[in-house]
């Protein structure tokens, strides 16, 4: 693809401003965070004028994943104990799976369980604040679904590609747009003004050797994308085996036997996230394999 069109193709998916259906809570939290002065109480009196957005954030934000199930009980609340980032991350996450669940099926399930997978990273290394690398990793494949949203087209041709020459999505990609959903994940990142830690994991998650920034982000969520992807949880477009990057484990700190035990933990909280209908506008049961 020449460099023209490449642009054209960015251009197109950052047209996402666009779409009629992203609510207009998304602009305005997302204008006022950018004000050191604002107040929970008056970001919380903006996400809670749209009941439908609150009602889905209150679903989430209460599922095992984020580790306060069933005990948060308003949007206010839910800022008080996961913080601005958190809750942005997931009204984008919800706001774009509900006009785009049918684009990729099983996407979404493929997110969540990497949300589930990445703060279980997280915890068993130690870190803090590991609900906001469960964020990082719902977000971590939105350039996918906003791509095949954006452009129709080429994302049919992704996936053809996918199927003919039994490629991973990710080659398919860079094969037929000429870039990746990590480098389109980038672009959205800054169009959203998320976090840096955000940002670099959902650039990363690929080849979390190269981030500079916030290392430990992206390898949990690379090492959680790893585990959703053993136990083909949703689908993320292919059914290829990824590498698992030793250079991630270390980052953390961790063992192979410590990537086991997530493993299980993951096994043991798969049945309570499963058992909450996510699926923003269908609910239509996860199938296929996950893919990076
Ligand atoms: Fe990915
Ligand atoms: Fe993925």
């Amino acid at each position: 693809m020449d460099e023209d069109l490449k642009t054209s193709a960015k251009g197109k998916i950052l047209s996402i401003r666009d779409l009629p259906t992203l609510p207009k809570v998304l602009d305005e939290v997302s204008r006022l965070v950018q004000n050191p002065n604002t107040t929970i109480e008056a970001i919380a009196k903006v996400i809670s004028r749209d009941q439908v957005l609150s009602a889905k954030v209150l679903k989430m934000v209460n599922s095992p994943v984020y580790g306060f199930p069933g005990r948060i009980s308003s949007i206010q609340h839910s800022l008080v104990l996961l913080g601005f980032n958190v809750i942005r991350g997931v009204i984008i996450s919800t706001s774009v799976f509900d006009i785009m669940s049918k684009s990729m099926e099983g996407l979404w399930e493929h997110s969540v369980g990497c949300a589930l997978a990445t703060g279980l990273v997280a915890r068993k290394a130690g870190l803090k604040d590991p609900e906001e690398y469960s964020v990082c990793g719902l977000l971590h494949d939105l350039g996918k679904v906003v791509a095949a949203v954006q452009l129709p087209e080429l994302h049919k041709a992704v996936a053809e590609t996918v199927r003919t020459q039994d490629l991973r999505w990710l080659e398919a990609e860079k094969a037929v747009l000429g870039f990746g959903h990590d480098r389109i994940n980038a672009w959205l990142a800054d169009h959203w003004h998320l976090p840096a830690t955000i940002k670099e994991s959902m650039s990363a998650h690929h080849a979390p050797e190269r981030a500079q920034i916030f290392p430990q982000h992206a390898a949990a969520v690379h090492l959680g994308d790893f585990v959703v992807r053993i136990f083909e949880y949703g689908s993320g477009g292919d059914d290829q085996a990824a590498p698992l990057s030793s250079q991630a484990l270390k980052a953390l700190g961790l063992k192979l036997s410590d990537l086991d035990s997530v493993l299980d933990d993951f096994g043991e909280n798969l049945s309570e996230v499963s058992g909450v209908t996510f699926a923003p506008e269908d609910s239509t049961p996860p199938k296929g394999n996950a893919c990076n």
